[in-house]
C-alpha cells in the first residue's frame, strides 16, 4: 500500500495518503510522547476524534498556519470555527463523506467529550477512512462494545485501538474488540503517555497473536505502518 500510518506518541497519528497528510487528534504539545513538532507538522487535513485535549491541544494551532482542513461532529467544528477556524467541514456519527484524501465516517465510541473550556463536545466518535489502497479504523477513546462487530463488516485492514487502561478499554479487552473488528493489522494507541495508562505492549502482542488472526503491529512514537513493513 502505498499510504502510510505515521505514530506520533498517544493517539495521535500522521496518515500519508495520495500525496496528502491527515492528521488524527494531534497532541503534541505536552505530550512527553510526541514524536513531531506542532509547530512545522505538515497537514491537508486534521481529523478530531473528540473533545478532549489529549486530542485536539494543537488543532488551532496547526490549522491556522497550515489552512488544513479541520473534520470532526457538528459541535467541535462549530467550536473551532467560533475560535476563527475557517477552513472546516463538520459531521456527525454514523455519517460518511468522500474527501480528497479518502471516505470518512464517523463511528460511535463509548466516552465523553467536553471540550477545554467545558463547553459540550457532542458525541465523541471513531473513525473509519478508506483511502485508495486501505481501510482505517480508528476506534478514537472507548471501551469495547459489542457493535464493533459492525465495524468488522466493513473490513477493516488496520485498527487503531486505545489499551491504556483508565479511561478507555484495557489490553483484555482490546483483544475482544480485535476478534470482533477482524483486521488484519491492529495498531494499540493511548497507552505509556503517563503512569496511569502505562501497559506492557509485549504482553499486549503476544495475547493478539494468541487469541485472534490479527497482526499487532506495536509502533514506537515517529515510526511509521505500511503494508510494506515498519518504518
Ligand atoms: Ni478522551
Ligand atoms: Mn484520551
Amino acid at each position: 500500500m502505498t499510504t502510510e500510518i505515521r505514530y506520533l506518541g498517544h493517539a495521535s497519528f500522521q496518515i500519508l495518503t495520495g500525496g496528502q497528510s491527515v492528521l488524527i487528534d494531534p497532541f503534541l504539545t505536552g505530550n512527553p510522547q510526541a514524536a513531531a513538532s506542532a509547530d512545522d507538522i505538515e497537514a491537508d487535513a486534521i481529523l478530531v476524534t473528540h473533545g478532549h485535549e489529549d486530542h485536539m491541544a494543537d488543532v488551532e494551532a496547526i490549522a491556522s498556519r497550515t489552512g488544513a482542513l479541520v473534520v470532526s461532529n457538528f459541535e467541535i467544528v462549530s467550536w473551532f470555527q467560533k475560535r476563527g477556524v475557517e477552513n472546516a467541514h463538520p459531521m456527525h456519527i454514523g455519517g460518511r463523506h468522500a474527501f480528497d484524501f479518502g471516505v470518512l465516517k464517523l463511528t460511535v465510541a463509548h466516552h465523553g467529550s467536553m471540550l477545554p473550556d467545558g463547553s459540550c463536545g457532542g458525541s465523541p466518535a471513531g473513525l473509519i477512512l478508506k483511502t485508495e489502497d486501505v481501510t482505517i479504523y480508528d476506534a478514537g477513546d472507548t471501551a469495547l462494545f459489542s457493535d464493533m462487530r459492525l465495524i468488522g463488516d466493513e473490513e477493516i485492514d488496520v485498527a487503531i485501538l486505545p489499551i491504556g487502561d483508565n479511561f478507555t478499554m484495557g489490553p483484555e479487552d482490546s483483544v475482544r474488540a480485535t476478534q470482533f473488528i477482524r483486521p488484519g493489522t491492529v495498531i494499540p494507541a493511548h497507552y505509556n503517555t503517563w503512569p496511569v495508562i502505562e501497559q506492557d505492549t509485549d504482553a499486549w502482542a503476544a495475547a493478539i497473536e494468541k487469541d485472534t488472526s490479527a497482526l499487532p503491529v506495536v509502533l514506537k512514537p515517529g515510526q511509521s505502518f505500511s503494508f510494506d513493513g515498519v518504518a
